[in-house]
C-alpha cells in the first residue's frame, strides 16, 4: 500500500499532510515513510521465508543512521561498501555478524577496522585484495572469513552505469579465473573461504538476467565444493528493480520464490542486497518553484532542488513522477523541471506534461528514496537538505538541513 496519498487534492505521507512538512522544515526537503520502509523490508525478507537467508540492506541506497537502526530493529543485515559505512551500521547498532563487506578497492585501515569488529564476510573481488585481506589478518592474529565475488557474465538489461555484472566492467572475477581464486585462497593461513558472491546490476526489471546469474553460480558452485571449500553463503547481491515510471519490475514474492527454488534442500544460507527496493518508493523529495520562465521553445519551473539534491536525472537521465503537492485543476502544460544550478545538466525532468504551477507552489519527486539524498552534495554551496522521517501524525527531523557555517567548518 502507498503510503504516499492524495487526499482531496493534498499530499500526505501516512497522515502528516506535505503542506504541514514544508511550512515546518522548508524546501528542498526529503521525506521517508517508516511504514512505507517497514513494509518494503518485511515484504522483500519474507518472498524468502522458504530457505534460510539473511538479508543484508545494502546501505549505500539510503545511509541514514535512522534509516539503518529502523531496518536493524526488524532483523536486516546490511552491506557495506566503505569503511564509513562500517562505522555508520555499527553506530546504528547492526550486529558485526549481519554484516557483508563488498566493494572493488577496500583499503587497509578498512580492512582491518572490518577484521577488528569480526563482520560476518568480505566479497573479495580480485587476488590483490585477498592478499592484501590475508597480510591485515595475518596482522591483526585473526582468519578472515571471504567469498569471492564472481562476474558471470551476464547482461542485466539496465544503464550501463549501474550494470555490474559484465565482462567489461570492474566488478568481481571472471567466472574463467574465479576457481583459482578459490585454490589461491585455501592455502592462504589466515583467509576461510565460506561463501560465493555476485550481484550482476541494479534496477532490473526482468527475472530472466537473474536467473542466468543464478544457473551459473550453481554449476561455478559444484566445482568450488569439489575442490573441497565448504561453501555456507551464497550471496546473490541486490538489484531488484521498482517502478519509477511504467516498468513492471518482478513482484518481490516472484523474485524470492524463482531465487529460493535453487536453495531448498540445500545446506546453504543465502544472502541477499536489496537496496532500492527497499528504500526507492518509501521516500519523496518536496521543491518549491522559484520561478516560471517562458522562453521561445520552452516553459521553465526553476525549482529550488537541483542535481545537488537528487542527481539521478541528470546522471543517469532517470525519470522520476512529479506532481503537484497541492491539486489545483489547471489546464497542462509541457515543463521542463530544472535547479539553480549553473549547468544544463541541472534537470529533475525534461518535457514533462504537468497541470499548470505557479511560483511559490509546491511539486513533489517521487521513487527519491533510494540514491537520492545520500548522492547529494554542496556543488555551488548549496547546503543539503533536510531529511524527516513520519510515522502516522508524527514527524521528525533525521537530519537536519546544512547551515553555511557546516559549509565551512571544515576548512577553517
Ligand atoms: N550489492 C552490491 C554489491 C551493489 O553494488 C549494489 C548496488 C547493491 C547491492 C544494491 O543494489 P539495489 O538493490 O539497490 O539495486 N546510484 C544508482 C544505483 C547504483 C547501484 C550500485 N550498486 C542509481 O541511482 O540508480
Amino acid at each position: 500500500m502507498s503510503q504516499f496519498k492524495y487526499n482531496q487534492g493534498e499530499l500526505f505521507i501516512e497522515a502528516y499532510k506535505a503542506t504541514s512538512l514544508i511550512e515546518q522544515y522548508g524546501t528542498p526537503l526529503y521525506v521517508y515513510s517508516q511504514a512505507a520502509f517497514e513494509e518494503q523490508f518485511l515484504a522483500f525478507d519474507s518472498a524468502f521465508k522458504a530457505v534460510t537467508h539473511l538479508t543484508c540492506y545494502s546501505v549505500k541506497a539510503n545511509s541514514n543512521i535512522h534509516i539503518l537502526s529502523l531496518l536493524g530493529k526488524l532483523g536486516a543485515g546490511v552491506d557495506i561498501v566503505s569503511g564509513g559505512e562500517l562505522f555508520r551500521a555499527l553506530e546504528a547498532g547492526i550486529a558485526p555478524s549481519r554484516i557483508v563487506y563488498s566493494g572493488v578497492g577496500k583499503k587497509y585501515q578498512e580492512i582491518k577496522d572490518a577484521l577488528s569488529a569480526q563482520i560476518l564476510l568480505f566479497n573479495v573481488e580480485s587476488l590483490a585484495e585477498l592478499f592484501a585481506i590475508n597480510a591485515v589478518a595475518a596482522e591483526l592474529n585473526v582468519i578472515a572469513n571471504v567469498a569471492f565475488r564472481i562476474n558471470p557474465d551476464v547482461d542485466p538489461k539496465t544503464h550501463p552505469y549501474i550494470s555490474t555484472g559484465m565482462k567489461n566492467n570492474k566488478f568481481g572475477i571472471a567466472m574463467e579465473n574465479a576457481l583459482d581464486a578459490y585454490s589461491e585462497a585455501i592455502k592462504l593461513t589466515n583467509i576461510n573461504p565460506i561463501g560465493i558472491d555476485c550481484h550482476i546490476g541494479s534496477q532490473l526489471t526482468e527475472l530472466a538476467p537473474f536467473k542466468e546469474a543464478l544457473e551459473k553460480i550453481f554449476a561455478f558452485y559444484e566445482k568450488v565444493v569439489a575442490l573441497g571449500v565448504d561453501v555456507q553463503y551464497i550471496d546473490f547481491g541486490g538489484g531488484l528493480g521498482i517502478q519509477y515510471n511504467q516498468e513492471t519490475p518482478p513482484k518481490m514474492h516472484e523474485f524470492g520464490e524463482m531465487v529460493s527454488k535453487y536453495f531448498i534442500d540445500k545446506n546453504i544460507t543465502l544472502i541477499l542486497e536489496p537496496g532500492r527496493s527497499i528504500a526507492g518508493n518509501s521516500g519523496i523529495l518536496l521543491t518549491e518553484v522559484v520561478y516560471t520562465k517562458e522562453t521561445a521553445t520552452k516553459n521553465f519551473l526553476i525549482v529550488d532542488a537541483a542535481m545537488n539534491d537528487l542527481v539521478r536525472p541528470s546522471l543517469y537521465d532517470s525519470y522520476h513522477g512529479l506532481k503537484e503537492v497541492v491539486e489545483h485543476g489547471r489546464a497542462e502544460t509541457e515543463y521542463d523541471i530544472v535547479g539553480p544550478i549553473c549547468e544544463s545538466g541541472d534537470f529533475l525532468a525534461k518535457e514533462r506534461v504537468l497541470p499548470q504551477v505557479l511560483a511559490k507552489e509546491h511539486l513533489v519527486v517521487f521513487s527519491a528514496g533510494a540514491y537520492g539524498f545520500c548522492m547529494s552534495s554542496n556543488y555551488n554551496t548549496r547546503p543539503r537538505a533536510a531529511e524527516i522521517l513520519v510515522s502516522g501524525e508524527n514527524s521528525r527531523v533525521i537530519r537536519r538541513r546544512e547551515t553555511y557555517e557546516d559549509l565551512l567548518a571544515l576548512e577553517k
